[in-house]
């Protein structure tokens, strides 16, 4: 391979072949193509794009860079879903036992959160125990027992994406069409599926802050995934506004824990109804608590014990009341994520720890009429970021 060639082609906009970006990806993993030269490329493609055959390309030699799982000897469907991420967003806690309930095996591979809220492996470790870090033999007995498991990504899968994710985050590369969907679609393939069903989120709360973006997003998604064999499809759904009441790791598995028991926010079960393909059968298998039983056994599998309690206990708490009576016109996401984040719940850098227990229950959302002196946010606090937390919700939330 003759890197030089590749980065003038790409600087140039002119497309690569399959063959140059499999030795291109084998390259970066070996060593061959040094750092700056893969910080050029990616500066390149973010200014240059890529074609859908390049971008396929790109995701199979990524998912090929590491090992594959398998699931020889359990039966399928295999299936998994991916939030583009936002504020409150617990669907994974609750739809993986839904579709396990529906009939389907869900292999799930997540990851921790970079910014304003924790990732869905920050969330499930306020369950004392839960382990997050299972090897390959772990996972299939976790898949095997309880029909899913959600646990991080382990050394070997994809080891493309892990430095190149690295150093997009460097290189201010990461806002690339073609470059998120190879990161996203080739952990997602090396997941060993069947189906994936992809969530982008458009609003203030989103990596995509509005639906033409998102929509362009969940495009390329669909059309690649389709591409690399993958049956694919995409929702664009709303993230002006948090998802549910709970915003906070610990809080957020308790909302779903109240879901899978038959309880909870209409705007969760709607979306999680929605994303499971099958509405009906959904919220069947909630509220009948069949879906609960499969988050007890995976939980359990994964070493979290639920009687313990939830970890991050002791917060103090301060409500937030309307000033006036009206309607609720702004519910902003970004103001909450925000307020969650300074509370302690969020991280900056991957080795950040999260605080479990603090965080918000939004009870008021857009459209919500609301009268004076009624509690609008409860703030979940231990002792850090009180003042600039309660600014960011006041100023998150209009009523008129
Ligand atoms: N999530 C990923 O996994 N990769 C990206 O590039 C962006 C979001």
């Amino acid at each position: 391979m003759d890197v030089h060639k590749l980065l003038e082609d790409k600087k140039c906009g002119r497309d690569h072949s399959e063959r140059e970006i499999e030795e291109l990806i084998s390259g970066i993993v070996d060593g061959s193509v040094t750092r700056a030269q893969a910080a050029a490329w990616l500066a390149f493609v973010c200014v240059n794009g890529m074609k859908d055959c390049e971008t396929v390309a790109l995701t199979r030699a990524m998912t090929e860079s590491g090992s594959m799982l398998t699931w020889p000897g359990i039966e399928g469907p295999f299936i998994d879903k991916h939030s583009t991420g936002g504020v409150g967003d617990k669907i994974s806690l609750i739809l993986a036992p839904v579709w396990v309930a529906l009939g389907f095996k869900v292999p799930m591979i997540s990851g921790r959160g970079l910014g304003i809220t924790g990732g869905t492996l920050d969330k499930l470790e306020a369950v004392p125990g839960y382990r997050t870090d299972l090897d390959q033999g772990q996972l299939r007995g976790v898949l095997q027992e309880a029909g899913c498991f959600i646990s991080g990504q382990t050394g070997e899968l994809c080891p493309a994406d892990a430095f190149l994710y690295g150093l997009r985050d460097e290189t201010s590369t990461v806002a690339s069409i073609p470059l998120i969907t190879a990161s996203i679609l080739s952990k997602k393939l090396a997941e060993g599926l069947d189906r994936l069903v992809l969530d982008v989120k458009a609003g203030s709360g989103a990596f995509m802050k509005n639906r033409t973006r998102a929509r362009k997003l969940a495009d390329s998604l669909v059309r690649v995934g389709r591409g690399a064999g993958l049956d694919t499809s995409a929702h664009i759904t709303d993230m002006s506004q948090p998802l549910g009441v709970a915003v906070g790791n610990a809080l957020e598995v308790q909302e779903s824990i109240d879901i899978l028991q038959g309880r909870g926010p209409k705007s969760v079960i709607d979306l999680v109804c929605l994303l499971s393909g099958d509405d009906e059968g959904a919220r069947a298998v909630l509220s009948t608590g069949r879906a609960y039983e499969v988050f007890e056994r995976m939980v359990h599998a994964q070493g979290g014990d639920l009687a313990a309690g939830l970890r991050g206990s002791g917060c103090t708490v301060e409500v937030v009341h309307a000033g006036r009576s009206g309607t609720v016109t702004r519910c902003d996401a970004l103001g909450v994520g925000q307020a969650a984040f300074v509370l302690g719940a969020g991280r900056v850098r991957a080795a950040d720890p999260v605080h479990h227990g603090v965080g918000l229950e939004v009870h008021a959302h857009k459209g919500d009429t609301v009268t004076e002196g009624q509690p609008l946010v409860t703030l979940h606090h231990a002792d850090k970021g009180l003042r600039e937390a309660l600014e960011a919700v006041r100023g998150a939330i209009t009523i008129e």
